[in-house]
């Protein structure tokens, strides 16, 4: 029998297929990098899953003869399934030797299960892959909002895993949770399970109270629509009408700082020690403190 692996990973690396996973930004006409658009362009083939008409316009433009990778989805079936037929979808001309550049929405390793899965088995099968980042819908959230995640700490999940594996928030970090839109659903769908909602809500009122304020983001995703930030309390986001573009912000609950940590570090009361009574947002969506 042939010495199986050393041969044939030996060969593929000679094969010049590569793959660079690249992003959009949530607008791609204004937020694709100048290195996201190089590659774009010089790539034999090039996909995109990318969430607005304009921005599909706008890496048709670039290559009229990119793929969209929305035909993997199919209505009612597990997004997993939609997720193989990607990473086979891209990795198939790799293998044939060439070029390949995909780009996601936002920032392409962001909740983007199948960028990692192809850059992973693209480097186990002996070819060159990477990821150059993109603007997420968070980043723009914390430039909309006006909020320094170093300032309480942050803590970033995807919905149904915050609900699945009871992950622990600090209530004085900011929270914040992709995909509630499909919490509690893993197929392909445009609705929120209502269970899952609701099981939301229910986690959220006992770490926070029931009263605590959140935020609904939706960037826009459209050069002349602003973006929408609501704010409503943990105890009606089962009737909020969260969609697929939500991203749900949760301020920190403000506390003081130890007294012995600011002794020990001799540090004076000042702005950088003071208690923060209440966050909130004034109406062009700016952190106050008062
Ligand atoms: C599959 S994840 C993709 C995230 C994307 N890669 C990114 O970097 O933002 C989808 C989630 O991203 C967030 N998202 C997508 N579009 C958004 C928008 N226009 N405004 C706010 N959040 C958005 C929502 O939380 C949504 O459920």
């Amino acid at each position: 029998m042939k010495p199986r692996s050393r041969e044939s990973k030996a060969s593929r690396r000679r094969a010049s297929g590569s793959l660079v996973v690249v992003g959009t930004g949530l607008k791609a006409a204004r937020q694709l990098t100048p290195e996201a658009r190089e590659e774009i362009s010089r790539a034999d083939r090039v996909f995109y899953l990318v969430s607005d008409p304009l921005s599909e316009r706008w890496v048709k433009s670039l290559r009229p003869t990119a793929r969209s990778l929305v035909s993997c989805y199919l209505s009612g079936r597990p997004r997993g399934e939609a997720y193989e037929r990607m990473i086979e979808t891209i990795l198939a001309p790799v293998r044939s030797g060439h070029t390949v550049c995909v780009a996601f929405y936002g920032h392409p390793g962001v909740s983007v299960l199948p960028s990692h899965e192809a850059i992973r088995r693209a480097r186990e099968e002996g070819f060159d892959a990477r990821m150059l980042p993109g603007i997420s819908s968070e980043d723009s959230m914390f430039a909309e909002l006006g909020f320094d995640p170093t300032r309480s700490g942050c803590q970033t999940y995807e919905a149904t895993d915050f609900l699945v594996y009871r992950r622990r928030v600090d209530p004085s970090s900011a929270l914040v949770l992709l995909q509630a839109g499909v919490v509690g659903n893993l197929n392909y769908s445009s609705r929120p399970s209502q269970r899952g909602l609701r099981l939301l809500a229910q986690r959220l009122a006992k770490v926070y109270g029931r009263k605590h304020e959140v935020v609904l983001y939706e960037a826009s995703v459209l050069p002349v629509v602003l973006s929408t930030i609501r704010v409503v309390p943990v105890e009606q986001l089962t009737t909020a009408g969260i969609t697929g573009s939500t991203t749900l912000f949760v301020p920190p609950r403000p506390r003081p700082p130890d007294r012995e940590s600011v002794r020990s570090l001799r540090l004076r009361p000042s702005k950088t020690t003071r208690v923060p009574s209440r966050w909130r947002l004034d109406p062009r969506g700016n952190e106050t403190l008062s």
